[in-house]
């Protein structure tokens, strides 16, 4: 596929928007059969990329799609060009339905000049898919197809639940450099309206919005369980009593890096033109935070500044989780607290050179491996409203670099990131994680192999 120009960006002054307020209601409902109390999505890791990695089927015939897991971003998008998509069962979002006038930073795709497609359509409802591992971000065609997913997990994937009309984004080809090798998109875990929870509790009935995410570390499978099941883990049964929990909070403003102010009226993409809805400014912020109150190096307290712990007026500071960040990264001063802390409290831990872009290092053949990983002072996160901390082991403290060196993975954000701390996949690997989106909270069980489990033992069914 020949690479297609970045959006070319045309300032339009003073268009008026003629759009047809269509009535179509374009819900996707729950295809046949018994609706499912839940549906699963296996995960692996990506070496290479370190990305975390999904396939789902979709489209007429089906076909597996492979996406990458993405807790930010507004929806699904995969890529569309007529080479990589092929279906019967699409069908455009108008303009002016009522999805389109919900994606507050829609616009509509008017016309479309080169043979009709999934990704070439008149009067369609236009999104902005991005990647959020690349920064790259485009515009493209919101449409619907069939979707489905397995309702059973291990030994084998059950039957599927199908969604006739799952609302996603097209994006392009050029769109999916960066992902992992086979990607051809990603898929939203956010609180979006029509990111993969909120989407499938609609369509499926599921009788509470939640979803819960088990990341693998490489080689291990994990799992994304959307609606009410039992975390079942062999063996010792049932972990869904025992998560902690924390209230998840909205940063005010998006922290997505990318699209967030459009000034211009006009797109053009290909052959496709793009009219913005010139009211719309903002993105709806979608990602998700938590209140860290605080952390703990081998029971000691680190102290660090707490206004870079709170989200401010503009959006700045706070605690969020990024499953494509592959290492927790930390503002500077709270980096250096952390660091300094750590290199206090395994002083008598023969050190080795810095491995980039990690600070603190040392030689792996010193250290003791345990159920949790390589013997180290555990880092508490201490969080809102918990009676205990989200605990830290080696296992997600400690990165394995090049020989035997083991290094502290976190990474200096400098000194005025957007987010002062970001938790990055390898620290939420083999831990439970519960997004409840109808209660506003996060349930943690902190790591699983310390209570003799792993995600790799999830079952469902
Ligand atoms: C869109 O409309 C234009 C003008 O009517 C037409 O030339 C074009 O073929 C249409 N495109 C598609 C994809 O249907
Ligand atoms: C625009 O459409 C024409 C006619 O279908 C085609 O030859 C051309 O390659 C298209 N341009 C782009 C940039 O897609
Ligand atoms: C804490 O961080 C804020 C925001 O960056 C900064 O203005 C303030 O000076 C810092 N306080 C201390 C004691 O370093």
């Amino acid at each position: 596929m020949a690479r297609l120009p970045r959006p070319l960006i045309v300032a339009y002054g003073g268009a008026i928007l003629l759009l047809l307020f269509l009535v179509s209601p374009c819900r996707a409902a729950a295809g046949g059969g018994d609706r499912p109390t839940a549906v699963v999505l296996p995960v692996s890791k990506d070496d290479a990329t370190r990305q975390y990695v999904t396939t789902f089927r979709q489209r007429t015939p089906q076909v597996p799609v492979k996406a990458v897991l993405d807790l930010a971003g507004a929806m699904l998008w995969v890529d569309c060009e007529p080479g990589s998509y092929a279906s019967s069962s699409y069908a455009g979002v108008p303009c002016g339905s009522k999805p389109c006038r919900y994606l507050k930073n829609a616009g509509c795709a008017v016309t479309c000049l080169d043979a009709p497609s999934s990704g070439c359509l008149n009067d369609t409802c236009a999104e902005f898919p991005k990647n959020t591992a690349t920064s790259v971000s485009t515009a493209g065609n919101v449409i619907t197809d069939v979707l489905s997913l397995p309702t059973t997990f291990r030994p084998a994937p059950g039957p599927f639940a199908t969604a006739p009309a799952f609302v996603f984004t097209c994006g392009h080809t050029f769109l999916t450099e960066g992902l992992a090798a086979g990607a051809t998109g990603m898929a939203s875990l956010s609180r979006g309206r029509f990111a993969l929870p909120t989407q499938l509790a609609d369509t499926f009935g599921f009788s509470r919005n939640k979803f819960a995410l088990c990341l693998p570390p490489a080689s291990a499978a994990g799992v994304v369980v959307f609606g009410d099941a039992p975390y079942t883990f062999q063996p010792g049964g049932d972990h869904s009593k025992s998560l902690i929990y924390t209230p998840l909070l909205v940063n005010p403003v998006s922290t997505v890096p990318y699209g967030r102010k459009q000034k211009m009226t006009k797109y053009f993409i290909g052959n496709t033109t793009i009219q913005l809805n010139g009211r719309v400014s903002k993105e709806k912020p979608t990602d998700y935070f938590i209140g860290l109150t605080g952390m703990k190096v081998n029971g000691r307290v680190v102290s660090l500044n707490a206004t870079l712990l709170a989200i401010d007026k503009k959006g700045v500071g706070g605690t969020k989780l990024s499953t494509v960040t592959p290492y927790t990264v930390l503002e500077r001063s709270i980096h250096k607290a952390v660091i300094d802390a750590f290199a206090r409290e395994t002083a008598t831990i023969p050190r080795a050179p810095a491995v980039e872009p990690f600070e603190l290092c040392y030689d792996g053949s010193n250290l003791r491996t345990t159920r949790a990983g390589p013997a180290v002072p555990t880092i508490e996160l201490m969080l809102q409203n918990t009676a205990a901390p989200w605990v830290v082991v080696g296992a997600n403290s400690m990165v394995a670099t090049k020989g035997s060196v083991l290094c502290l993975g976190v990474v200096d954000a400098g000194t005025e990131p957007q987010t002062s701390v970001v938790i990055g996949g390898h620290m939420m690997e083999d831990n439970l994680l519960e997004f409840d989106l109808e209660g506003s909270r996060l349930g943690f069980s902190s790591y699983l192999p310390s209570q003799l489990t792993s995600c790799n033992n999830f079952r469902l069914g």
